[in-house]
């Protein structure tokens, strides 16, 4: 049976969608390796969201040339948002490639494995707990299954943020219907599986364009009612999109932790214009402060990009000033990357020196470096619960409902299970403490 090895990198929908291949080839008799030289397919599932992850991309399809070179037997797919319209173009481009999908494509790569004589069932895809599998990827391949799964809700974006290439790779928002989506979540959970996370661009537009109209809040209403299920996130959620509704239903729901990712992307009105983003520093900051009247347990996690083409100091100071006052948990932080295609890269020069926006970028690390911190050190002595997904190091680790990442020491079995964690020690990433038994 032909050996096979996925690179993956990107988002978790990506990390889903490699999980989801995996999983099928599995179920199709291929055998998965850790290595490119181990394997005779190799899939890339890849990402442009910036240019350093395009490098990325380019650097290793260099690297598989010159090994396909020495074993032409070797089968090279590219899946991921690399992938555009133009598959002829980018086969012309990249020789080495035998075979190009859309990210979320399966039925182009079903078709391929026919040709293979290696076929892979047309079911497994709309039905993936059929293929299930939780190590899929070089970075966690080998590892203990973890307790955790994700499973994507909507695929696409309709937004077009000016300088975001998601949606022309990715396409328009189309969303699973939401009994497909209960009935996996089931058989995960009857699988072992304690914890899912709901992905999507933009988990707000959620059902839509499905009959009825059902929204994320139903879909989560839905999904407590699944006994073995302990825990259930969702990403991403979009500021001018988020519901009165859905933040009722979080705070009703117990299984639903209280995390949510809302990227701001700019605290300068003039930049959220010119970014598209549909929504003002106003009223972002109303919607948050919102947010923590009805959910007081809730942290939250944003994204920034620094240096969009015309971002003065003074529109800087803006987005750091923004995040001083709101204090989240998390911030990821990116320089702007200029995406051919979109709409920022053809109306606006990339003006900012690439020194100005890593000088900008570390400022504002520097600064939620300081702020997280300050917020973890209040957790000291507190007692939290943590759904233990592995060991690294000898030390289990986890997370809590906040999505706090903890380490702790134990004789014990804690794989998938529920820890009380007494925390000792903590920093600006993660905590540490001591498991209670009682
Ligand atoms: N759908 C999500 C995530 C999209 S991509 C959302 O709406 O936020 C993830 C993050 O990458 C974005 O939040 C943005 O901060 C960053 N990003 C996207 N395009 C970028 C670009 N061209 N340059 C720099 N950062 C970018
Ligand atoms: Fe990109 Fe904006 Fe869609 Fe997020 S909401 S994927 S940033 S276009
Ligand atoms: Fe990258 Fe595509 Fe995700 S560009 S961040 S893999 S949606």
């Amino acid at each position: 049976m032909p050996r096979y090895f996925i690179w993956s990198i990107g988002c978790q929908m990506n990390k889903a969608e490699s999980q989801r291949i995996a999983g099928c080839l599995d179920s199709a008799g291929y055998q998965a390796v850790t290595s490119f030289t181990d394997a005779d397919l190799v899939i890339l599932n890849t990402c442009v969201v910036r240019q350093s992850a395009e490098n990325k991309v380019l650097g290793t399809l260099g690297l598989l040339k010159g090994l396909k070179n020495r074993h032409p037997n070797l089968q090279i797919l590219v899946t991921g948002c690399f992938v555009d319209s133009d598959t002829q173009g980018l086969k012309r481009r990249f020789p080495q490639v035998d075979f190009l999908f859309k990210p979320g494509d399966y039925s182009e790569l079903i078709v391929w494995s026919h040709e293979q004589g290696v076929p892979v069932e047309q079911d497994v895809f709309r039905y993936p707990f059929a293929a299930l599998r939780t190590s899929a990827t070089r970075n966690d391949t080998g590892e203990a299954p973890s307790p955790c799964a994700f499973i994507p809700i909507i695929q696409g974006c309709n937004n077009f943020c000016s300088y975001c290439i998601v949606p022309y790779r990715r396409g328009r928002e189309v969303s699973r219907p939401l009994e497909e989506i209960v009935c996996e979540a089931k058989e995960l959970a009857r699988r072992g599986i304690k914890e899912v996370s709901l992905l999507g661009q933009n988990v707000d537009s959620y059902g839509h364009n499905l009959p009825g109209h059902p929204d994320l809040a139903d879909l989560l209403n839905e999904l407590s009612r699944i006994d073995d299920l302990a825990r259930i996130r969702f990403l991403t959620n979009h500021p001018k999109d988020i519901s009165p509704k859905l933040i009722a239903t979080i705070a009703s729901l117990n299984k639903v932790c209280e995390h949510l990712e809302l990227p701001v992307q700019s605290g300068d009105d003039d930049m959220l214009r010119a970014m598209r983003r549909g929504y003002t520093v106003e009223r972002y900051r109303e919607l948050v402060q919102s947010i923590r009247r009805e959910l007081p347990q809730i942290s939250l996690s944003t994204d920034i990009i620094v240096g969009f083409p015309g971002e003065t100091e003074k529109h800087f100071e803006h987005s750091f000033s923004l995040l001083k006052e709101m204090k989240f948990d998390v911030v990821h932080v990116a320089a702007y990357s200029p995406r051919p295609g979109t709409i920022a890269w053809q109306e606006y020069q990339d003006n900012i020196p690439s020194e100005v926006k890593r000088e900008r970028l570390n400022r504002i690390e520097e600064l939620q470096a300081a702020i997280a911190g300050e917020i973890n050190s209040r957790l000291r002595g507190k007692l939290v619960e943590v759904l233990v997904e592995g060991k690294k190091k000898g030390k289990w680790f986890g997370r809590t409902r906040n999505d706090k990442l903890v380490f702790f020491e134990d004789a014990g079995d804690w794989l998938g299970r529920l820890a009380k964690i007494q925390i000792e020690k903590t920093g600006p990433w993660s905590l540490g403490g001591e498991v209670k038994y009682k």
